[in-house]
């Protein structure tokens, strides 16, 4: 029997690996700013993303392949010579950034604070989708036609927290994907988030102000213009996949 189900905290996300998730399709949403940022990135052009959760991580993988492009964030900017010992990352993590002429063609090894460690533990999935209000409508139409018995959408969360604008995302994806699952398990945090974007539906985007991640970057003039940006639904009708080689790529 199929099943959906929602996990709202980054502690659910860290215990997937004590789960079975061979039949498994996950779809991970940090929607402020980790998984827009990246389907931003693959539809100005970027060859892959590769999430990794440190950031000796992506500095080691630059020693390996010089050519990729670093990017992230700690506390929301970029990560600077503070943090490496060396230079500073090439990108940040605000979409804005990564436009086709900073990152046409390249691969880019991207760091932040939860959205790439969220996506990392979904590695044993049958597969993984990168979800966002970008894409939304793609990744809907994507699970509709592959139909996934087990599908489980994975909020990122704020700190070791869950994140308002995430279950939103994870919300509205329930809702376009309803009747293919409401047949069959349905967790309640499925029905809580798919309750909570019903309500907000009329307007996303001041729904998602409230948020604890939304009020941070209101705040910082450079990144205010990030909201907007990540609330605007179906922007970039894109399919991102998490391959088992650890590259984000288009797939569609
Ligand atoms: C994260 O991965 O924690 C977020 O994308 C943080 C941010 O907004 O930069």
């Amino acid at each position: 029997m199929s099943s959906l189900e929602v996990l709202f905290t980054p502690a659910e996300s860290l215990n997937l690996s004590k789960r079975d998730l061979s039949e498994t399709t996950c779809v991970v949403f940090d929607v402020l700013r980790a998984t827009s940022t990246m389907v931003t990135a693959l539809w100005n052009g970027a060859a892959a993303v590769i999430p990794v959760e440190e950031i000796e991580e992506a500095l080691a993988l630059r020693q390996r392949q010089p050519g990729v492009l670093l990017a992230g964030e700690r506390d929301g900017v970029r990560i600077g010579p503070d943090l490496t010992g060396g230079g500073a990352f090439d990108l940040g993590n605000s979409p804005r950034e990564f436009t086709p002429a900073a990152i046409q063609g390249k691969t880019i090894v991207m760091t932040t604070t939860n959205g790439t460690r969220a996506l990392r533990a979904c590695g044993q999935a049958r597969s993984t989708l990168v979800g966002s209000f970008l894409n939304l409508g793609a990744t809907a139409d994507s699970i509709r036609q592959s139909a996934p018995i087990r599908l489980l959408l994975v909020c990122s969360g704020t700190l070791d927290q869950a994140a308002y604008e995430d279950v939103l995302g994870a919300g509205a994806l329930c809702d376009l994907v309803w009747k293919r699952y409401q047949d069959g398990h349905v967790a309640d945090s499925a029905c809580m988030a798919r309750e909570l974007f019903q309500q907000s539906r009329e307007d996303l985007e001041s729904a998602l102000s409230r948020s604890r991640n939304a009020r941070r970057l209101l705040s910082r003039p450079e990144l205010q213009e990030d909201v907007a940006f990540c609330c605007r639904r179906d922007s970039f009708p894109l399919i991102a996949a998490l391959g088992k080689d650890g590259l984000v790529t288009r797939a569609g």
